[in-house]
């Protein structure tokens, strides 16, 4: 029987929290074994936000190391870089032709970005859900594992695909979700009604996986966390229950199993363990990270052989694509 796809993507904008983590690249570690994998370092996203050509260079290839560093296995996996495989943004723009303006306008990360960004608010921040519609469709993807903040992304893809195949006849498969119980959503460290993010005001919001163990240590003592001294899981323990989160996908226990450990305990106690075991992850990542990048060659060859493969399977969706839309003159 022929395997499903899953197809995933982070944008190289700099170094990673563990919120990007365990909302994507954890959950790929799963898949990869049972799926035929695809996972993209977004460039083209990136660059919706003004950044150095010589940054983004780099930012490329770190990421590529996270996805290496984390697990994702080359050999199951299609490693691949967004700009090498010219059929996404040639995708994008027929896409771009179904889209309504009044439904990118209610995206929340471009509402949000172009808030933040009010000196660059530029037309590919707000066509980027469509060129992201098109890394999922180009592909025939069957399920998507992102965060929470890409979900409404994710069902702008789903529209487009159900409008093309209407429109045109049936070409794209009809991508879903990728529903995981926790950690879908990590929130800031230093306020659990927002979620970690790498434009936070303070780096005390997030643990980046570049973190020394110094630094998880301090940031971990200095999260804030509810009143009462209970340390459980529920609504009323929002910043406690977000902690419990990062304890439980990083050590594979169950909440339960670490609540009932702390019964008569208090925070301090608490979060030392929570960082002896984002620093028992963070370790043998960082080593291997700093190992991958070491070796630029290395990772250049797996992302040459990534487009390779990438670029034979889009040519044969544009070909389908171009011929339903009338371009095959
Ligand atoms: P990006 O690069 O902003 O984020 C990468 C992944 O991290 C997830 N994430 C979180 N998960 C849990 N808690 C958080 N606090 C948190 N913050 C971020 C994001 O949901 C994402 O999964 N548009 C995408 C990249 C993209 C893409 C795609 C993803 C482009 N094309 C096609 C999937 C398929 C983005 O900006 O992710």
């Amino acid at each position: 029987m022929k395997k499903k796809r899953v197809f995933s993507g982070i944008q190289p904008t700099g170094a990673l929290h563990i919120g990007n983590y365990l909302g994507s690249v954890h959950n790929w570690l799963t898949l990869q074994k049972d799926y035929e994998s695809m996972f993209c370092v977004v460039d083209l996203h990136a660059i919706t936000v003004a950044r150095k050509p010589e940054e983004l260079r780099k930012n490329i290839l770190e990421i590529a190391a996270v996805y290496l560093a984390s697990g994702v296995d080359p050999e199951q996996s299609t490693i691949f870089v967004q700009s090498a495989v010219k059929e996404h943004t040639e995708l994008a723009w027929i896409l771009a032709t179904i889209t309504k303006i009044s439904e990118l306008k209610l995206m929340h990360q471009f509402k949000e970005k172009s808030a933040s960004h009010e000196e660059n608010i530029n037309a590919g921040l707000f066509t980027y859900p469509v060129l992201m519609a098109a890394d999922i469709l180009l592909y025939g993807t069957d399920v998507v594992p992102v965060g929470d903040d890409q979900k409404q992304h994710l069902e702008l893809a789903r529209e487009l695909a159900r409008r093309f195949n209407g429109q045109f006849g049936d070409t794209f498969t009809i991508p879903a979700g990728y529903a995981v119980k926790k950690g879908a959503r990590i929130m800031g460290l230093d306020d659990p009604a927002k979620k970690m993010s790498k434009s936070a005001s303070s780096a005390l919001n997030y643990i980046s996986l570049t973190d020394s163990p110094d630094v998880v240590r301090d940031k971990l003592k200095r999260a804030v966390t509810d009143s009462g001294k209970e340390i459980t899981f529920g609504q009323e323990k929002p910043a406690v229950s977000n902690l419990l989160t990062i304890y439980h996908l990083l050590s594979k226990r169950t909440i339960a199993d670490i609540e009932k450990e702390y019964v008569g305990k208090g925070y301090k106690e608490f979060k030392e363990d929570l960082a002896d075991v984002v620093v028992e992850f963070l370790t043998p990542f960082q080593k291997k990270y700093t190992k991958y990048l070491k070796d630029e060659d290395f990772i250049r060859q797996i992302l040459a052989h990534g487009a390779h493969v990438a670029t034979k399977r889009a040519k044969v969706m544009m070909e389908t694509v171009k011929a339903r839309a009338g371009l095959d003159y």
